[in-house]
């Protein structure tokens, strides 16, 4: 199939690609590298040994999309493309509005203007809020408790009525918990720009000198250590999920209604675990200090992923140590790219 992957410069995007090639589809990359580099595709055409077609675009004008999907004959979409960090949408949610949002409408728009009706879409964790109880079940209620969440959870809305409205489309929505890690060929990973948000890749550049010590936002939650517990991913195994998908909605048994799957891998680990990890995993200490914790933060998130296994026959394979050398190994192409 030729799939149309949004964001596909960025980091599951990038991976997710890897899987589309390996699997014989064509792949087509809309990005505006707003927060990723071209050189990322060249790496992942080096992975998979062949060629995926960039067009650079921004979803916010439509007259960049009509021309993709006037270009090439589109079998499905996956949509990755969004701005993504919690505080930025705390502090501009106009931005996150406009962008998440407009930006997914404009693309829904060509979409059916087009009867592309495959779309898997890069929804999150985060729509459950603080959840009622975990393992996190896909029919927790949906609160998100951030401008960032509320674009995921409203997308997820709009794609629900889109839906009723036009049966023949078949959506996936992906709810990832946390995803992290690298390729394993150490060619392509997460590289945020500035201070990263997010624990791993912050314990990453830690582990390598760039920065001092981690931050471990409060040790006195209701967890067996004190720290935040959350359910880390591979990001090849999440890519992996997003073929299974693809797979499952265009097979026989594709659904009527819209697929919502958590992937997860189910396990949940604690801040300082994951630092024990990286260490274990890098040789390198990793010096942290107990801080207040951030606001926002909940105690314990993990997935209930029986959903996935079920229908997708999808089941996260890599655990943390594998996620913890390869986002090492990634770290270490990644200086030799910069210097
Ligand atoms: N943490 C630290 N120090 C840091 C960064 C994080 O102690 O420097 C802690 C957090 O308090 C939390 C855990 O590490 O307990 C994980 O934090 P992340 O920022 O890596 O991830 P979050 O669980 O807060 O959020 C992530 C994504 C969101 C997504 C959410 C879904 O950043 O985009 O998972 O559950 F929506």
């Amino acid at each position: 199939m030729q799939i149309l992957v949004t964001g596909g410069a960025g980091f599951i995007g990038s991976h997710t690609n890897v899987e589309l090639l390996e699997a014989g589809h064509e792949v087509i990359v809309f990005d505006n590298f707003s927060n990723s580099e071209r050189s990322v595709l060249e790496r992942v055409e080096k992975i998979a040994g062949k060629a995926v077609e960039l067009v650079e675009g921004d979803l916010l004008n439509p007259e960049d999309l009509a021309a993709v999907f006037r270009n090439h004959s589109i079998d499905g979409v996956i949509h990755f493309a969004a701005l993504k960090a919690v505080g930025e949408s705390v502090a501009y949610p106009l931005r996150y509005y406009r962008n998440n949002i407009t930006g997914t409408v404009n693309l829904l728009d060509c979409m059916v203007e087009h009867q592309v009706n495959t779309f898997v879409f890069s929804s999150s964790a985060t729509v459950y809020g603080e959840p009622s109880k975990v393992p996190i079940t896909e029919d927790e209620s949906i609160k998100a408790t951030n401008p960032y969440g509320q674009t995921k959870a409203m997308m997820e809305q709009i794609l629900l009525d889109l839906a009723a409205s036009r049966p023949e489309m078949k959506l996936g929505f992906l709810r990832y918990f946390n995803p992290v890690g690298a390729h394993p060929s150490g060619l392509i990973g997460e590289a945020p720009t500035g201070v990263p948000n997010n624990l791993v890749p912050f314990i990453a550049q830690v582990a390598t000198g760039m920065r001092e010590q981690v931050s471990v936002f409060g040790n006195d939650y209701p967890t067996p250590d004190g720290t935040g517990v959350r359910d880390y991913i591979h990001v090849v195994d999440l890519a992996k999920a997003h073929l299974a998908t693809l797979n499952y909605l265009t097979g026989d048994k594709s659904p009527d209604e819209p697929l919502i799957v958590n992937l997860g891998t189910g396990n949940g680990y604690s801040v300082l675990e994951v630092i024990q990890a990286f260490e274990k995993a890098s040789g390198k200490t990793v010096p942290y200090q107990i801080t207040d914790r951030r606001p926002g933060d909940i105690p314990t998130c993990y997935a209930e992923g029986t959903k996935a296994k079920e229908l997708l026959g999808w089941e996260a394979q890599l655990d943390l140590d594998a996620m913890c050398q390869d986002t090492w190994r990634w770290m270490q192409y990644s200086e030799s790219l910069s210097s």
